[in-house]
């Protein structure tokens, strides 16, 4: 008696884990994508340090490869006074909004072709989010 009790419990022990486990993985599965993150702005900072600042300052003035980023939210495409923008993005006519720029940091040449910026896009989308809403702290 004392046996098929203990290995009851054993089952129901097992059991218990199980469930659990199944708990963790729908949490795991069904929460996360949910829970996304917004734009996150700290994290966009380092993401764009890491593949922006190569060829892009902040600070207003200051252009590099690229030009300012400084103030570029709702800034019209290709307004940066001094900067010898490509006929391509002189003549994209888009407004920096946080969709547009979504659009064109996935896939630059794909929304500004001619571009001479010469990156290939920020597959992720949660980098991508973070960084534009870093930029949209720019100002
Ligand atoms: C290899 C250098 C390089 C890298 C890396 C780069 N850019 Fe650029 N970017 C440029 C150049 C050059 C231009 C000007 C394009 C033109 O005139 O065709 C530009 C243009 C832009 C514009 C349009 C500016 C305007 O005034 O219309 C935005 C926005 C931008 N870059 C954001 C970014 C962000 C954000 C990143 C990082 C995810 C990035 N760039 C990475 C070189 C770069």
């Amino acid at each position: 008696m004392g046996r098929i009790s203990a290995s009851g419990d054993r089952r129901a022990a097992a059991v218990a884990r199980a469930t659990f486990t199944l708990a963790l993985a729908l949490a795991a599965g069904v929460l996360l994508p949910t829970a996304a993150r917004a734009q996150d702005a700290e994290a966009g900072k380092a993401v764009f340090k890491q593949v922006c600042s190569i060829c892009h300052e902040v600070a207003p003035g200051r252009n590099r490869i690229g030009p300012t980023l400084f103030g570029i939210a709702g800034r019209k495409s290709g307004s940066v006074e001094g900067y010898n923008y490509s006929d391509g993005n002189k003549g994209a006519n888009l407004t920096w909004d946080a969709a547009t720029l979504d659009r064109y940091l996935a896939n630059p040449r794909g929304v500004v072709p001619g571009t001479k910026m010469a990156y290939g896009g920020l597959k992720d989308d949660q980098k991508r989010r973070d960084v534009v809403g870093y930029l949209g702290t720019l100002k």
